[in-house]
Parts: C-alpha cells; structure tokens; sequence
C-alpha cells in the first residue's frame, strides 16, 4: 500500500504512539481488503460506546490510548451509550454501571471526540456533503450517509473508527470506490407505504431477499427523514448493505441493474408479522431507533396531551434534540404524561435485559435487537399504537 510520508512517520512511532497503533490497525485492514492508499476523511463517528458492550477490556484500551496522548485529528462524533448521560438514575442504572460508562466517556472526551452520544449525527450537526470521504460505524447513520447525502463512508468497527479518527485517514477500498457503489438489484415497490414501520418491514423484507447486495429503489421517493432512517437501519441489520439507491438521492443515471425484485403489500404484511409476537401485554415502550427528530418528539406529545402512561416509555433521541424539543414545550407535555427522555442512549444498547418482557416500538431495528440481545418479545405498530400501550399497557 502507497503511504505518505505523514503516514509512514505515524507508523513508524513519530507521530506518537496512538497514532503508531492507530496506522498499524489501517494498514492492516488495507490489506486485507486489497486497498492501495489512506485517504483523508471528513469526518468519524465511533461505535462501541455502551460499556454494556465494552465490558472492563473495552473500558481498558480506551483509557490507555486516551492516557498515552491520543487525539482526534479530524470531527468525531459518539454514537449512543449505555445511559443517559445526566438522567441515568431515573432510566433505572444502577450506579457502578453508571461509574464505568462515565469512564468511557471521559476517555473519549481526553482523545478530543464529542460526546454527542448518537446515531443519527447527521440530524445534529456532523452532516457530510456528497462525495465526502468519512469513516463512520454505526450501522444505520452509514446507510444514511451512503444512501441519503451520498457522502462515502464502509461500515467500520469501533476499533477502525477511532484508529481514523486518531490519523485522519481511512484504507481506500469498498464504499470510497465509485466503482464498488452501482445498484446490483432494482428494487420496485409496489405498495403504498404510510408509517415509519412499513419502511422497517420494507428494509427488513429486502434485506432479507437480497442480502448485502445494492438495491436501487423505485417507489419510494418523496419520502421523509423518519421513513427514510427507519429504512435505514432496518436494511442494514436485516440485509448488512451499506448503501442503497433512490433516484431522488444518489442515483442520477439511466441505467438499472439487471436484477429485478417487486415487493408488494403482502410481503410488507408479512415482515411486519415476522417482527410481531403474538402477545397482548407490554411492558416497555420504546421509540427512536434511530433516534427521534423533533418532529417524531412533537407528535409523541401532542398524543400524550391530557393522557398518564402506565408502562415504562422511553423516547431515545439526541440530547441536543431533546433541549429544542423543552424550547418549544414537547418535552414538558411528555414528562407530565410520565414518558422519559432517553438522552445519549436507546434501547438496545443500555443494559436492560431481564427489566422487561414485551418491548412496543416503531421500529424494525429495535425488534431485532430488543429480541437478540435482551430475550424481550416484541411488538411493531404505529407512533399511535406505540403510545396507547403505553398509556394502556395493552397492543390492540
Ligand atoms: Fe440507534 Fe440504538 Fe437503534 S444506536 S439505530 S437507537 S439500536
């Protein structure tokens, strides 16, 4: 692999030995995926936050790099954490817990990262233009950066995110190829999509039939910000791509793939059966994966308006987020209604397993993880339905 003379002072320890462990990372993976130079990126988003996932081992790496002087060269941003970052007692963490991921946290703030605790960066501030190289990892906000901005970002691992955020640099294969970016499977839908969940079941059932293949879609354009990254993130947990095209975002030429596949209301129907569990009882509510925009925050408490939730409601959204919603008074009409704010956190990677049985949520992703990672039984419906199970503790 072709390295610059930075890059080689990095890797040979000039540079300091964060920079030094951070190259050997890059140039390895280079390797292993055939790249032949580090290009510079724009921007980081780091993955592996929760120490619900890091453990004391993860806690460790990250304070010794941030204790030997590591520092990131370009914007980095966090994805969520374990906790809300100021509200963790009244989410129910319990305090030792709460200590260690105060821990991770520290260690990426002394290396220079923004504690934005988020996954979807780009609704806060870490917004990359077209054509712009990042090295992103959280799963859903890389699809996004993919597929809606046409920014050019792989799917990293917390370990290469921070290694790029630490030099700057990124190995040159995968996504940062235009090559490597055409639709492989043209992908008509022909049915009549209306909630953040039939965009889920539209990811998942893709996902499902394609695999990690690059649709370009055909029926879904003029859809909105809540559709698209409820898509998102289901196509990239059901299906593992990356990317995907719409001709209104990033696909501006004539010619489609060879592969065809027409999903039609039925198999919409059916995935959202599949993410359903035949259970009447919930117990935890939990909307904003990804996390909540303001306008998901505004609907959520105009339908709260003069209602009590009898069931544990979290809305996970950034916490940059929830203090415009308090501006405008969205966040005062759900705390009086009992709901929570889950600030800096969300339902999949705050320690939650064995607190509850039957998670209600809008979003195909929750499902997945709620039932793999927490043995929760899930239920997928609407903002609407999602609120009056909160309120009744019942999906009807
Ligand atoms: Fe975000 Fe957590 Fe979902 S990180 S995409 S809310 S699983």
């Amino acid at each position: 692999m072709h390295l610059t003379s930075l890059e080689e002072k990095m890797l040979a320890g000039e540079e300091g030995y964060a920079a030094q462990k951070s190259m050997q990372i890059l140039t390895a993976l280079g390797e292993i995926f055939g790249a032949d130079k580090m290009i510079p990126i724009a921007s980081v988003q780091v993955a592996g936050v929760s120490y619900y996932n890091l453990g004391d081992a993860g806690l460790e790496y990250l304070e010794n790099l941030a204790g030997k002087g590591a520092k990131a060269r370009v914007k980095t941003t966090l994805n969520p954490a374990g906790m809300d970052l100021e509200n963790w007692r009244e989410l129910g963490i319990d305090e030792e817990f709460a200590r260690k991921q105060e821990r991770v946290i520290q260690a990426f703030v002394k290396m220079g990262v923004t504690p934005s605790c988020t996954c979807t960066p780009y609704l806060v501030g870490n917004e990359p233009g077209r054509g712009e190289h990042i090295a992103w990892s959280e799963s859903s906000a890389v699809t996004y950066a993919n597929s809606i901005l046409g920014a050019m970002t792989n799917r990293e691992g917390g370990p290469s995110a921070l290694a790029a955020a630490i030099t700057g640099r990124t190995p040159c294969y995968g996504m940062h190829i235009e090559e490597n970016r055409k639709p492989q499977v043209h992908v008509k839908v022909d049915a009549n999509l209306a909630t953040v969940p039939d965009f889920g079941a539209l990811g998942y059932a893709v996902g499902k039939k394609i695999g990690p293949k690059i649709p370009l879609f055909e029926g879904i354009e003029g859809a909105h910000v809540e559709q698209l990254k409820s898509l998102c993130a289901s196509i990239a947990t059901y299906g593992g791509t990356a990317l995907f095209h719409t001709h209104d975002a990033t696909y501006q030429q004539k010619e489609s793939p060879a592969e065809t596949l027409t999903i039609t209301r039925a198999d919409i129907e059916g995935a959202l059966r599949a993410l359903n569990d035949e259970t009447a009882e919930v117990d935890f509510v939990a909307l904003g994966c990804p996390h909540c925009t303001l306008d998901e925050i505004k609907k959520i408490a105009d339908l709260l308006e003069g209602r009590r939730v009898t069931r544990e409601f979290w809305i996970c959204t950034a916490r940059q987020t929830m203090k415009e919603a308090e501006k405008i008074g969205y966040a005062q009409k759900i705390r009086t209604a009992g709901a929570k704010f889950a600030c800096d956190t969300c339902m999949a990677v705050a320690p939650l397993k064995g607190r509850f049985n039957v998670l209600a949520t809008d979003s195909a992703k929750a499902c997945y993880y709620g039932r793999g990672t927490n043995d929760f039984k899930t239920r997928i419906g609407s903002v609407e339905e999602c609120v009056n199970a909160a309120v009744t503790g019942k999906w009807s």
